[in-house]
């Protein structure tokens, strides 16, 4: 039978009827800052397989990070990175208008490049990047009613848009891209992609509702999958959820068809990327161990 922990109670049984609080590594000290020990939990994964990079440098001096013009060359597909460096000495490369000779060339994200008078397009130049969403804000590339989107407060000189959709008074972690098959497969339901929200409600959740939302709920659009919840120690208005799907609005809908109103919506984590280290509205370049990462969560190749 499953029992369930109120508050500051140690409980030896999860929803699942899995293991111990006591015994789980990821623990939700990831997402609730008090009460350490008195957290359960029903997931089994490792808290080291969450990807927590320190932001270097601050993030919004970074949307320039440097890459080498021979491997931005060599990206676009005209030439191997050999290659690419024997058309820089041989002058047939030009940064913002400039012959750029020299090896070891570093260009930004929004630097200009043609080689033999072609320009490489921008989106040829794959960048990554997670930002901190602040409330507020339309995930959009543009709003029809011109409300601050995402890329208003993205000072990236690149076409990126977001792997899939935060609501306006969402906050937390988005990531943003010019990477259109991964972001692709990023949101394909079939790889399972996990989301983790941190959810504040209008009124306690029930165990018993918690144990159903789990299971999954009928919404207009068919049954949720079976996900995680876990409580905050320190109120059972708050929790914390690990999705493996997204579907619009999806834990306001859940939650709004057990009769609950989301106060507050906060994704802590997406496919492993966390925005810790990051302000609200701050961002970051992915690490190049991130993108691989996420690469070969989706089987793409690097
Ligand atoms: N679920 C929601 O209801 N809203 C979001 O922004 C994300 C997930």
């Amino acid at each position: 039978m499953k029992t369930f922990k109120k508050s500051g109670e140690k409980s030896k049984t999860s929803f699942s009827g899995k293991t111990s609080v006591s015994k789980n590594k990821f623990t939700s000290d990831k997402f609730f800052k008090k009460d350490k020990n008195s957290i359960k939990s029903t997931s089994r994964r490792k808290s080291s397989e969450i990807i927590h990079t320190k932001p270097k440098p601050s993030v919004s001096k970074l949307e320039n990070r440097p890459i080498r013009l021979n491997k931005v060359i060599a990206d676009s597909g005209i030439t191997s990175r050999r290659n690419a460096d024997e058309l820089i000495t041989s002058g047939a490369v030009k940064v913002n208008g400039r012959v750029v000779t020299t090896l070891g060339t570093k260009v930004n994200v929004d630097d200009r490049i043609s080689v033999n008078g072609n320009p490489i397009p921008e989106n040829d130049r794959k960048v990554y990047f997670v930002i901190n969403k602040p409330k507020d804000i339309i995930v959009s590339v543009k709003d029809e009613r011109d409300r601050k989107t995402i890329l208003d407060i993205m000072k990236v000189n690149t076409r990126i848009f977001p792997v899939g959709r935060l609501d306006r008074n969402t906050t937390g972690v988005l990531l943003m891209t010019n990477d259109g098959e991964l972001s692709h497969r990023l949101l394909h339901p079939s790889y399972q992609i996990e989301r983790t929200y941190s959810v504040l409600l209008d009124k306690e959740l029930t165990h018993k509702d918690a144990a159903q939302i789990e299971k999954g709920v009928e919404l207009e659009d068919g049954k949720t999958s079976p996900c995680k919840v876990i409580y905050d120690p320190r109120s059972n208005k708050k929790v914390i959820m690990i999705l493996k799907e997204g579907r619009n609005h999806e834990v306001k809908r859940i939650f709004m068809h057990l009769g609950y109103n989301v106060r507050q919506l906060d994704r802590k984590v997406f496919a492993d990327i966390s925005a810790m280290h990051l302000q609200r509205g701050e961002y970051r370049q992915l690490t190049k161990k991130e993108v691989n990462y996420l690469k070969k969560l989706v089987g793409i190749e690097f």
